[in-house]
């Protein structure tokens, strides 16, 4: 059973009841961080923290609702409570509306905006002060293809997607010289609820089947097939283990690169 030593990384993964977020976890956990589980869903989260537990790692969690008032507070409250003040935030908390311009309501692009811009704003606002006093942390990113280029009916979403992008870069030129390490991940299409809802609303226009939109969805990644959860995971481990410089990751290339290598 692995025993974390004293120094083990205490890091908060949003979005971890399931897909990537829960892959990041357990990722995390195999490197012997201590972690915050947070998602809404009270039992999947339980029922992660369990599985997590059982492998012998320290684990928590806050059932939270990111975009209420108070939320992130909440999530560090409870993190210090647990294990002290967190060394890593995984902002992968999302949600991806897909919609023709026309359907696209503001209520979807306000709750992309207050998952993928706002929550990762509110992480970074309230944890800085303490990170730059230390030297050290990492705000890490779930970002997307769509943060760097526009795909079709994503508007709310590679608005949002594009917003985050943004934000990393602005936080890395503030914090790194800072001693902080500032990420965003972009992987293409992975195979998570995300996508296999996407392609379920593809196939009831009548066009395709479910299945047969998968492989489109993977055939529009430049790597020519659709990511796992388990292999964007990877990638956010690697990267909090090497902490090497650079800002924006694009992990649809092969080999995964920097965009912005400084
Ligand atoms: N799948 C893809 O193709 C893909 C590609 C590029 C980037 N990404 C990004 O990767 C991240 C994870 O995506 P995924 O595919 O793993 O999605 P997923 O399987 O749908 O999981 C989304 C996670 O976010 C949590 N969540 C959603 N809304 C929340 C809220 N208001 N408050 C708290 N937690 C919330 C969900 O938990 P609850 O429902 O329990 O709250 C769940 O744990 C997202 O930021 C997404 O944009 C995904």
């Amino acid at each position: 059973m692995p025993v974390p030593p004293p120094t083990a990384p205490v890091s908060i993964v949003t979005g971890s009841s399931r897909g990537i977020g829960r892959q990041i976890a357990a990722a995390l956990a195999r490197d012997g961080h201590r972690l915050m589980l947070v998602a809404r869903d009270a039992t999947a989260l339980t029922s992660v923290a369990d599985e997590l537990r059982n492998a012998g790692s320290q684990v928590a969690t806050v059932a939270v609702d990111l975009r209420a008032t108070g939320a992130v507070e909440r999530v560090l409250t409870a993190t210090e409570d647990a294990f002290g003040k967190p060394d890593v935030i995984v902002n992968n908390a999302g949600t991806a509306p897909s919609e023709k311009v026309e359907n696209t309501t503001d209520a979807m692009l306000r709750e992309a905006f207050d998952l993928h811009v706002a929550v990762p704003l509110a992480f970074a606002r309230t944890c800085a002060a303490d990170m730059k006093a230390r030297g050290s942390g990492c705000l890490m990113h779930l970002a997307s293809t769509a943060g760097l280029q526009g795909f079709a009916f994503t508007s709310a979403y590679s608005a949002a997607k594009h917003g985050m992008v943004g934000l990393v870069r602005a936080l890395h030129a503030e914090l790194r010289p800072r001693g902080l390490h500032v990420y965003a991940v972009c992987p293409g299409f992975v195979d998570t609820d995300i996508t296999r809802r996407a392609a379920a609303a593809i196939a009831r226009k009548g066009r395709t089947s479910a299945d047969e939109a998968m492989v489109r969805m993977g055939e529009q990644n430049r790597i020519g097939r659709m990511h796992t959860p388990a292999e964007v995971a990877d990638a956010v481990a690697g990267l909090l283990r090497g902490r090497p410089e650079g800002c924006v990751y694009d992990l649809d290339r092969s080999p995964p690169a920097f965009l912005d290598p400084r």
